[in-house]
């Protein structure tokens, strides 16, 4: 069968419940950032950041600019692979301006441990981030978020933009795979 809901255990968030989430976030940023003068530049992480980051910056009320950097570690598997291949970097100069990374989910936090170091790197006045999930359970590297939408346990979620094996992107909501799929 084609229907990818049946290769799903358990709905761990809804769509209305990321669209209230959401929001949320939309509106701490909208307030942090209202009075800043230099661009704002929101980066989003691909591919797994997509679906988040669309709904993010449009419950953003600030004039923000897009850029977007292609970044995988994961492949196909359920591991990640330990090294960050950038497959496509930033189209802008972003020294002096402010950065809010958009990610889906820091896991080990390896990606996002060795981006950060590479947005510091070019010198822009700030730099935040901003996860929709985190799982903290899996970490080995340190990563500081200054957005988190929500905490989760260690299971494997897909949907919303995360995906296995490229697969399952395109669920509405965030569900956790059966077991069976992947093993
Ligand atoms: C996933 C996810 C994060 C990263 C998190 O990306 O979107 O970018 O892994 O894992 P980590 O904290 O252990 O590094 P992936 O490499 O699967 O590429 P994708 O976004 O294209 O799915
Ligand atoms: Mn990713
Ligand atoms: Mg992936």
């Amino acid at each position: 069968t084609k229907d990818m809901n049946a290769d799903i255990e358990k709905v761990v968030f809804s769509e209305e419940e990321l669209k209230k989430r959401i929001a949320e976030l939309g509106k701490e940023i909208t307030e942090d950032y209202k009075d800043v003068k230099e661009t704002i530049y929101c980066v989003g992480i691909l591919k797994g950041a997509v679906v988040f980051y669309t709904d993010l910056v449009r419950n953003i009320n600030l004039p923000v600019h897009f850029d977007f950097m292609i970044a995988s570690s994961y492949g196909n598997g359920t591991e990640s692979s330990g090294s960050v291949k950038i497959l496509k970097d930033l189209d802008y100069d972003v020294e002096g301006k402010h950065l809010i990374i958009i990610e889906d989910i820091i896991d080990s936090g390896t990606t996002m441990n060795y981006l950060m170091k590479y947005f510091r790197e070019r010198k822009p006045k700030s730099v935040k981030l901003c996860s929709l999930l985190s799982k903290p359970s899996r970490r080995t590297v340190d990563v500081n978020i200054d957005y988190c939408g929500y905490t989760v346990p260690d299971e494997f979620l897909v949907g919303y933009g995360l995906d296995y094996a490229e697969k399952y992107r395109n669920l509405p909501y965030i569900g956790v795979l059966k077991p069976e799929i992947y093993e």
